[in-house]
């Protein structure tokens, strides 16, 4: 564990990640990202495709060590630590593509995900969880292969929800899915938030994230080019095109 001391201006209710630049391969893909994650809300996280959006997500689970910054949450950093205990201090992360086991039961799906919850508390964590999503409640003894991809990307955030995180981070929420079915999952974000979980929401459909965030990160080549309300971005289309369509002819970060 770190000893080392919180700065000074750390908000500790919150998920903070300080200068957290994150490497893959040899090449460092994004530089000094600074993100506040407020619990009971949503902030979105956005940017092109590229950006470092999934980088940074998977610094933050504890996937890949960042190669520098901090992961501030209860007064301790959490960089280094592996990806189970990031997750026992209350990060749960929904990765990318609507990771389920296809050959296990959702049920089983969920039974894994609880990990190292008493098969009492996981029973009841599964019963509270699928209260959100009724479309499983009827499905839980049916292959996850079988599902509809909407209902695997329910299976994917109910899979993080079983350890009741404090923190649930989605990678792309929206990919892949028909917009009837990302408007069921619209409801389901504000209710988890709603519980005092702060949802950290990546997210290329701009529009999804500006409807349901309270804050709006956006992402461009690597670092934060705004950090602020949804409803500016909203009002000035101008600040996001340029977040994803910048003119620079700089091809790669930190080179
Ligand atoms: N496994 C990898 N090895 C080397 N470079 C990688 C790897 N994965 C991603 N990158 C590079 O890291 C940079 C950031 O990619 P990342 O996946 O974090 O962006 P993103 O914002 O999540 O994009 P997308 O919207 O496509 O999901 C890109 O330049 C990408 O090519
Ligand atoms: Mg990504």
């Amino acid at each position: 564990m770190s000893a080392k001391i919180p700065p000074a201006n750390l908000r500790h209710d919150r998920l903070e990640i300080k200068n957290l630049v994150m490497v893959r391969g040899t090449k460092p893909v994004t530089q000094a990202i600074e993100l506040s994650i407020a619990p009971a809300s949503i902030t979105a996280l956005m940017g092109a495709n590229g950006a470092g959006k999934t980088s940074t997500v998977l610094g933050i689970s504890g996937v890949i060590e960042p190669a520098f910054g901090e992961i501030w949450l209860d007064g301790v950093d959490m960089v280094g630590m592996d990806a189970d205990e990031i997750r026992r201090r209350g990060v749960a992360t929904v990765p990318e593509g609507h990771q389920v086991l296809r050959e296990l039961t959702v049920r089983d799906n969920l039974l894994v995900a609880g990990g190292s919850l008493s098969r009492g508390e996981v029973n009841a964590s599964i019963e509270r969880t699928v209260e959100l999503f009724p479309e499983l409640k009827e499905k839980l003894q049916q292959a996850a292969g079988d599902l509809s991809g909407g209902q695997q990307q329910m299976v994917a955030i109910a899979q993080a929800l079983i350890v009741t995180p404090r923190f649930l981070v989605i990678d792309e929420l929206s990919f892949g899915l028909a917009p009837t079915i990302v408007a069921r999952l619209v409801p389901v974000i504000r209710r988890i938030a709603a519980s005092g979980i702060g949802v950290l929401l990546i997210e290329q459909f701009t529009q999804l994230a500006l409807a349901l965030a309270h804050h709006v990160y956006v992402m461009s080549r690597g670092s934060v080019s705004y950090d602020g309300e949804p409803g500016k971005l909203r009002d000035d289309p101008d600040i996001l095109h340029r977040a994803y369509f910048p003119v620079s002819g700089r091809e790669s970060v930190g080179l």
